[in-house]
This record gives structure tokens, sequence and C-alpha cells, in this order.
């Protein structure tokens, strides 16, 4: 019988198809890799999610695995390659949360731009003494506005179809043009153009603090950085500095270079950001969603046939 490591409980009912194998599942009272480590030697499967690291160390311990299903649509967390040249398949849960993430990230832009977060918190600190007038609290527009886009993918093209509701001008900058109703810029003029950078590339080498002071330094003074992908896509002192300067207007973030943030970090105490703590795919139907796609990756790869998605 195939051994199976399920590094999370899942959303919806789904790893009870699972029941057929001798599942292990994370009971929560150890470390997470450590556990894995301590249990992949024999295992023919895992589900894992992007907290766990599956580097080379870990896959060379594994001498039976053949599936390496992860609850994510991200893969930064795995050794793709190394994985792949072990003759490991690796599958992700793509398509299912890409509206979601979308909407977060679209939500996070309105967010920062219009000041409602800061709003809320006036009124529930009981700060609102002034009332309405006419200067109070001004923002930022959003429609009409020019949206730049980094990456075209799944996520960026939800990102842009949500923008043309705005009637923003969208531009991006990938690697390949696509077959988008967007303009297709360098990097410059994305920079000193999009009053909305919005970051929705993978991580990976080429992507690794892509977004850098002196990139920053580029941009207008009124724009703002939206970032729901991953957090190492910026280099995060240099944004701290560059909205503490006022380089840009401000930022609104669902990812960090470490997660959780550390609660010194300077971002929490600047006024111009908007922070959310990773939550672009959290809601229950897409959790549900990406739990039925890794399950099935899962088992059919076991059963020898193609996954859903795979890397
Ligand atoms: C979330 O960040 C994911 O990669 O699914």
């Amino acid at each position: 019988m195939y051994k199976i490591l399920v590094s999370r409980e899942l959303p919806g009912n789904f790893l009870s198809k699972l029941n057929i194998y001798n599942v292990l599942k994370w009971d929560g009272s150890s470390d997470v890799q450590d556990w894995l480590i301590k249990n992949i030697s024999d295992a023919d499967g895992i589900i894992i999610t992007l907290n766990e690291k599956i580097d080379k160390n870990i896959i060379d311990m594994a001498k039976k695995l053949k599936i390496i299903s992860t609850f994510s649509v991200g893969y930064d967390h795995i050794d793709v390659e190394y994985a792949k040249a072990r003759g490991i398949t690796v599958t992700n849960t793509p398509e299912v949360l890409t509206d979601a993430t979308a909407d977060l990230i679209f939500g996070i832009m309105i967010a920062a731009a219009r000041r409602i977060v800061e709003g809320n918190e006036l009124i529930k600190n009981n700060n609102w003494k002034s009332g309405w007038n006419p200067y109070f609290m001004l923002g930022s527009e959003v429609h009409g506005k020019t949206i730049g886009i980094i990456g075209m993918g799944r996520i960026g093209r939800a990102i842009l179809k949500r923008s043309k509701g705005f009637d923003m001008h969208a531009i991006y900058y990938s690697r390949h043009r696509h077959d988008v109703d967007a303009e297709y810029v360098d990097i410059d003029y994305l920079l000193k153009n999009s009053d909305f950078l919005v970051i929705a590339a993978d991580l990976n080498s080429d992507t690794y603090h892509f977004i850098n002071a002196e990139k920053i330094s580029k941009m207008k003074k009124t724009a703002f950085i939206i970032n729901g992908t991953r957090g190492k896509i910026i280099d995060q002192p240099e944004l701290v500095n560059a909205l503490k300067k006022k380089i840009i207007k401000g930022a609104a973030l669902d990812v960090f270079e470490s997660e959780p943030i550390d609660g010194n970090n300077e971002l929490i105490n600047l006024e111009n950001t908007v922070l959310t703590p990773h939550l672009g795919s959290a809601t229950l139907e897409t959790r549900s969603a990406m739990a039925e796609t890794a399950v099935i990756n899962l088992i059919n790869v076991l059963n020898g046939k193609e996954p859903l998605y795979k890397l």
C-alpha cells in the first residue's frame, strides 16, 4: 500500500479520497519540516503547502517518492528541476485560485489608493472627530489611471480583466508579448508611467529582488506598488526606504520576504502601506478547489495517469 504524507488538514473532504492509502498526517506536535524529514524515506507521495521546503537534501532522502503535490500555485519552495531529474512528478494547483487572488490584489490596491484601511482604523480607534470636510482624507483615484502589470500569466490576465471595469489604461512587462488587450512595454516605460505597479509574476532567479531601489527611483512620486504573488520579488528594505522617503506614494502587500512578518518590521509602522497576511487564495471555495486539485493530482500520478497540472 502506498504511503502518503499530508502536511496540513485541507478544506473540503477531499483528503478522505486518500483513505485507500496509508496516510500519515502531520499532527502539529512537532516542527513540520522535521516531521517530513523523519517520514519521507519510504513515502510514495506527499501533499504539501508553500511552508514546506523540498530541497535537494530532502529529495535525496526520499527513496520511493513518485509525486510531490503542492497545495499552491507557486513552487519556489520546491527544487522542481532536481525532483524531475530524479523521476518525481511535481504538481500544483493553478487556475482554481486565479480569480480569488486577483480579487484580493485589486482589493488591496483600491484600499491603499482610497485609504480604506486607514479610515477603518480611524473610526474603530474612535478618532473620527472632524466630521465630513472637503479636504478630509483625500486619496488617489483608481479609475482611469495607468496600471502597470509585471507578469502576464493567469493572475496578470485576471488583474487586467478587472482593470477594464475601472477604465484603467493597462500596460505590462513580461518576458514575452502576450495576445492581451494591454500595451507591451519595456520595464523603464512601465516604471515611469504606472500609477499602480502590480506584481503578478512568479518568484524565480530572474524575478528575485526584481523591484529594487534603482527601479523604484524611476517611478512617479504618486505611484503605488502592489504585490500579491511572492515577497522576495521586492527588495523589502529598499522598498521601506523608498516609502519612508516618499519616493513613491504607497504600497499594498499581501506577501513578504519572510512570513509571518517580523513584529519589528518597519513596514508595520508606515502610514502609506496596506498589509494583509498572504490571503490571495484565502476563501473557502478556492481553498476547497485547491484541495480537490492537489488530491486528484496525487491520485492520478500514482495510478499512472496524467495529473491535472504538472510542472
Ligand atoms: C500562494 O501563494 C500560492 O502559491 O498558492
